[in-house]
């Protein structure tokens, strides 16, 4: 039985805390291969960057888009970060990008039923994802944005492999 949370509550607390966490899977080191194909991911397929920007910092692509989080300053491992990809946060404009999404078990046991009861919106996302291609997604923000601290000249340069011109204004 799925504890039932009041919805404001649920929205307050933060769904990504009702995350469960017992389970730990040890990732191998990503390839530089991987970490591309998630870079990839996040900017074009997903279009994480519409809202969480393309430095995943929070200043959105989009201003027609929901303001996304910080990711930079996540403190998700990374088992809740692919359970936050894979069903979203909501009541909180984050999509879930896994096609199954509320219509099994693999969301908290939560159904699309559950959720509209419990006046919880979901919005749609650009495109859903494959369990492989969430795991590159994982890759790469662990890489490159996730505890990699501000967006700075020397950050910019290796996030895009090269001197780009967006990062010509960012501090040394
Ligand atoms: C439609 C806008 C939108 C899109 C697209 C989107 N997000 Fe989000 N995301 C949000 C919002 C809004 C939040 C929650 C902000 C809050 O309430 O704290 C969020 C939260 C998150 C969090 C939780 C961060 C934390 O530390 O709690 C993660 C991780 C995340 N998003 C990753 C992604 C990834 C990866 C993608 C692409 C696959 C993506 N998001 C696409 C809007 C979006």
């Amino acid at each position: 039985m799925p504890i039932r949370f009041p919805a404001p509550l649920l929205a307050a607390l933060g769904f990504a805390l009702l995350v469960p966490s017992e389970t730990r899977v040890q990732a191998q080191a990503p390839t530089d291969a991987n970490i591309a194909a998630g870079m990839r991911i996040y900017r074009q397929k997903a279009d994480c960057q519409s809202c969480h920007g393309w430095a995943g910092d929070g200043r959105k692509m989009d201003n027609q888009m929901p303001d996304g989080a910080n990711l930079r300053t996540s403190s998700l491992d990374r088992e809740q970060l692919i359970f936050v990809i894979k069903c979203g946060l909501p009541g909180r404009d984050m999509p879930a990008f896994d096609r199954l999404a509320y219509s099994d078990e693999r969301c908290l046991g939560r159904t699309r039923a559950d959720l509209r009861r419990m006046g919880l919106t979901l919005p749609d996302p650009a495109a859903t994802l494959q369990a492989r291609e969430i795991e590159r997604l994982a890759d790469f923000l662990f890489a490159k944005v996730i505890g990699q601290g501000p967006m700075d000249r020397a950050a910019c340069i290796d996030y895009w492999g090269d001197d780009v011109a967006v990062c010509s204004d960012l501090p040394r």
